[in-house]
């Protein structure tokens, strides 16, 4: 498989930067379609690092009936990079431990202080006196986030926790994070609360407009709308998103591109680099 999509987040991407690809199989003809196997196979192939496969897995599913299969109830998130080892900031997402300690760490076992290999030697060993005194752990790569509810000016908006969850773990403060399926601005409505600066890009207008209303809103921005005299003046370093003839549609923090990807301004974002 031949793809080239690729290149252009390659070519701006951080040598320590990440791309996390949320995507969806489909069944086509009975039968899932393989398509996003076989398109992560051809990412790799043409050097991007799989670092790890997460799994968003959504407790409120659409509910439906089908012969053969059950609802979708999760998808993927590919974590791929261009190296074997991006950013990553452990602690950031790291969770309470949760209330089983008490009862089984109060009394451990022999097995339980020392680090052993499982007794069908998959490999699987562990160590629970690592636990001990331990408030916070590193969550597992499964995602328990539930979908949230429609009528929010997009079909398809993200619960903002997928995208925030991402944010901290692969960038860091001040880090750029580009949505190129920006739709109605979750992912950079996420960036902009975590202290962030972020590019969305979407070709439909309402969509646009809808990411608009949710940056400022949500993402406590100023939208900077350009005038001659503003022009003039000082621009927040900040996402800035400009509003102009021609319905520009991409928004970032290198101005806004119309359709035909010109550039109608440039700001003090310039040199910022690509994180995730
Ligand atoms: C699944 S939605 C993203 C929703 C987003 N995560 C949110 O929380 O609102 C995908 C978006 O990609 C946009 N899109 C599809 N093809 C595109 C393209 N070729 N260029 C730019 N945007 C595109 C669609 O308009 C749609 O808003």
């Amino acid at each position: 498989m031949v793809l080239s999509f690729h290149q252009a987040f390659w070519d701006v991407l951080n040598p320590n930067g990440s791309l996390v690809i949320n995507i969806k199989d489909k069944v086509v003809d009975g039968v899932r379609h393989r398509y996003v196997w076989r398109t992560i196979e051809a990412l790799c192939e043409q050097g991007w690092c799989a670092i790890d496969d997460y799994i968003w897995n959504k407790p409120n599913p659409m509910p439906g009936r089908w012969p053969t299969r059950l609802s979708d109830g999760w998808e993927y998130c590919f974590h791929l990079c261009k190296t074997k080892k991006p950013y990553f900031d452990h602690e950031a997402v790291k969770k309470p431990i949760g209330d089983w300690t008490e009862s089984r760490l109060a009394k451990l076992g022999k097995n339980d202080k020392t680090r052993h290999n499982s007794v069908n030697e998959s490999g699987f060993g562990r160590d629970l006196s690592r636990w001990v005194d331990k408030t916070k752990v590193l969550p597992p790569n499964v995602l328990t986030i539930g979908l949230v509810g429609k009528n929010m000016g997009h079909p398809a908006v993200f619960p903002i926790e997928l995208p925030a969850f991402f944010i901290k773990l692969l960038s860091p403060k001040g880090g750029l994070v580009v949505d190129p399926f920006g739709g109605s601005g979750t992912t950079g409505v996420a960036a902009l609360q975590l202290g962030r600066n972020c590019i969305l890009v979407d070709n439909n207008a309402d969509y646009f407009a809808e990411a608009n209303r949710r940056l400022t809103d949500e993402g406590h921005i100023t939208l900077y709308k350009p005038t001659r005299k503003k022009q003039a003046q000082r621009v927040p370093e900040q996402l800035q998103l400009v509003e102009k003839a021609e319905t520009p549609y991409h928004a970032n923090g290198n101005g806004v591109s119309n359709r035909n990807g010109t550039t109608l301004k440039k700001t003090k974002m310039q040199g910022k680099r690509i994180t995730s």
